[in-house]
């Protein structure tokens, strides 16, 4: 089986490559990153069976012979933060919607299975206290720029189905974390600040809800789909890991042994998305899977000691994220 992963140097995508040549022996996996600042080799280096091409998604002449020789396409690739398409949405455009495009126009043409990978926050958000939680068929209402892309790149890939036949799966999961995540993201930001003894960034209240998932679990749920998933269909995959934001900082605290004060409220998110719950049950019911991560306490005390273990790997990036959150007063 050969595999084309794009974005497999970002933080799903190469949990994602390690996950897929040790539970694959017979894949062999190729890479597609364009290498922006969120990709890193290293997050993939040394891995048998895995090439990587440096490259864009939205190129279609990198793209088409890719595709061609591959027997699965796996779309990790996108401009995947909040914050950065509120300040430049322009690269989420390209990115997300153009880079979408071509690789479904390359599986069109070529006949290559298309998973994509998404993300809840096509459907906005719910408001906090209330009892309900995403469901697959909900109305896409996104609220920033990066979410309003990955919606349109998600339209494209049913419209590829119905129109052309290609053959395709979406998944739209909650917030992951986990080893390798850009420490731009708020749980290895509020990490590497305590490494570095500063105070961490609550923004605005920080009783803003996310349903957390390990990324080792969202992966599973990626392959039961591509095995199980029913051609067409959207899976949402969740793991009931509701915490408001001030809850995950305290549980971060706690693991340097600061006090549950020790943090700092900053300037909010403009339209900040307030609560996001997944109601998994399609995806329980139609593949079995189920999530081996079921204490979020233990997978994050796992995470802290994998940001101290590996300082090297996120250490030069610190400083020029830090000072683009500056400049935002947060
Ligand atoms: P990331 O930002 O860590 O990684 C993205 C990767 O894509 C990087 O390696 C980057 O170099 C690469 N890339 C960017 N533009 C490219 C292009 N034009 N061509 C080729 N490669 C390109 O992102 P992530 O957090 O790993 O997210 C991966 C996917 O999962 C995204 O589609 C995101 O929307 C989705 N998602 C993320 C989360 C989350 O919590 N992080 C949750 C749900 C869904
Ligand atoms: O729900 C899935 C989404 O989860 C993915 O589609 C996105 O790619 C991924 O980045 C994530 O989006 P969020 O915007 O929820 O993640 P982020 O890590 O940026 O922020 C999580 C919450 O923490 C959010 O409410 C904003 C807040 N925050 C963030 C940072 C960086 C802080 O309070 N302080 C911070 O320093």
């Amino acid at each position: 089986m050969k595999v084309l992963i794009t974005g497999g140097a970002g933080f799903i995508g190469a949990n994602f490559v390690h996950s897929t040549v040790e539970a694959y022996p017979n894949a062999d996996v190729t890479v597609l990153d364009k290498l922006t600042y969120a990709g890193n080799p290293d997050s993939i280096k040394g891995l048998d069976r895995v090439e990587l091409v440096v490259g864009d998604i939205a190129d279609p002449d990198t793209v088409d012979p890719l595709v061609a020789q591959s027997d699965l396409v796996v779309n990790f690739a996108a401009e995947s933060h909040n914050d950065n398409s509120l300040k430049d949405p322009s690269p989420f455009i390209r990115t997300n919607i153009e880079g979408t495009f071509q690789l479904l126009e390359a599986c069109r043409r070529h006949g290559t299975r298309f998973h994509h990978i998404s993300t809840d926050e096509v459907y906005g958000d719910l408001a906090i206290g209330e009892d309900r939680k995403f469901e697959p068929g909900d109305p896409y209402i996104p609220s920033s720029p990066y979410s309003s892309s990955k919606g349109a790149s998600d339209l494209l890939v049913r419209a590829w189905v119905r129109s052309f036949g290609v053959e395709a799966t979406i998944s739209n999961c909650s917030n992951n974390y986990g080893p390798f995540q850009h420490i731009e993201k708020f749980i290895p930001r509020t990490i590497t600040n305590l490494i570095d003894g500063v105070r961490p960034r609550v923004y605005g209240t920080g009783e803003q809800v996310r349903d957390w998932i390990h990324v080792r679990d969202h992966n599973t749920a990626v392959w039961d789909i591509i095995n199980k998933g029913r051609i067409g269909e959207t899976y949402l995959i969740g793991a009931n890991g509701e915490k408001n934001n001030l809850e995950v900082t305290q549980m971060i605290l706690q693991e340097f042994g600061r006090e549950p004060s020790d943090f700092d409220h900053v300037n909010d998110r403009p339209g900040h998305d307030q609560r996001y719950a997944i109601d998994n049950s399609k995806l329980v019911i139609e593949t079995g899977w189920e999530p081996e991560f079921k204490n979020f306490a233990a997978g994050l005390h796992d995470t802290v000691e994998w940001y101290k273990a590996n300082e090297p790997w996120w250490r030069a990036q610190k400083e020029t994220v830090e000072a683009k959150y500056a400049k935002s007063g947060q």
